[in-house]
């Protein structure tokens, strides 16, 4: 009969967990109200889109989409109207605001121009496109143009790793792209055209009227973003 073997596996007593870390505070800029007009505007949309959920706070990620269209970011006037309009706390609104990275506390140009720069798009030249298209138009990562016309930042992953390196703007797709063609794309846009996205709609909104589709409205006419 073989003897059992018993092994000490525990020597050092593990570091406590603590959950008690600082954290930055959660802060939004902007305006704190809305004028008459828009509040009324804004009360309408959301009415419509309110009534489409059991709930009404169930209705916050696409009011976030509504005032986030209205504002080119999420301010700290459409953190207290999403609150106001669907009896939830500010705190409730902003956890959900700073968790989705679709929800900006920045403003945005009139296109947001998304670099992927996770692994296989990086390895194919998505850290490339990002440095040289920032390069070129003077701005940093997640800066604006000073028309206002383009935001660069850098996304993760949007599961189209088959067409890396990819970019996106206002969420639609562009495949295949090098650091060239991403530059002549965005200054197609600044240009006053619209590109046709590789795949899906075929058709490019400002970041505005995106936000409007993301709230489950129909786009407006009107422009948006910084
Ligand atoms: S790594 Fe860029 S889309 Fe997947």
């Amino acid at each position: 009969m073989t003897e059992p073997v018993f092994l000490e596996v525990l020597k050092v007593a593990p570091e406590p967990f603590s959950t008690s870390t600082p954290q930055p505070p959660i802060e939004f800029a902007g305006p704190t109200s809305y004028s008459d007009d828009d509040r009324q505007s804004l009360d309408a949309d959301a009415a419509e889109i309110v009534a489409r959920y059991p709930q009404p706070r169930s209705a916050l990620l696409p009011l976030l989409h509504l005032v986030q269209g209205h504002d080119g970011y999420i301010t700290r006037a459409g953190v207290a109207f999403c609150a106001d309009t669907l009896d939830l706390t500010a705190a409730q609104v902003a956890s959900v605001a700073t968790f989705y990275s679709m929800y900006r506390r920045e403003p945005t140009g009139d296109y947001l121009v998304g670099v992927c720069t996770n692994t296989l798009c990086a390895v194919l030249g998505g850290d490339e496109i990002l440095a040289q298209l920032t390069d070129h138009l003077g701005i940093g990562v997640g800066g604006t143009t000073a028309d206002g016309r383009v935001t660069v930042e850098h996304v993760e992953c949007n599961a189209a790793c088959d067409f890396a390196p990819v970019v996106m703007v206002n969420w639609e797709f562009y495949d295949n792209q090098t650091p060239s063609s991403a530059i002549e794309l965005v200054e197609d846009i600044r240009a006053g055209s619209k590109p046709s996205p590789s795949r899906g709609t075929q058709t490019l909104c400002t970041f505005a009227q995106t936000a409007r589709l993301l709230a489950g409205l129909p786009p407006t006419d009107e422009g948006g973003g910084a």
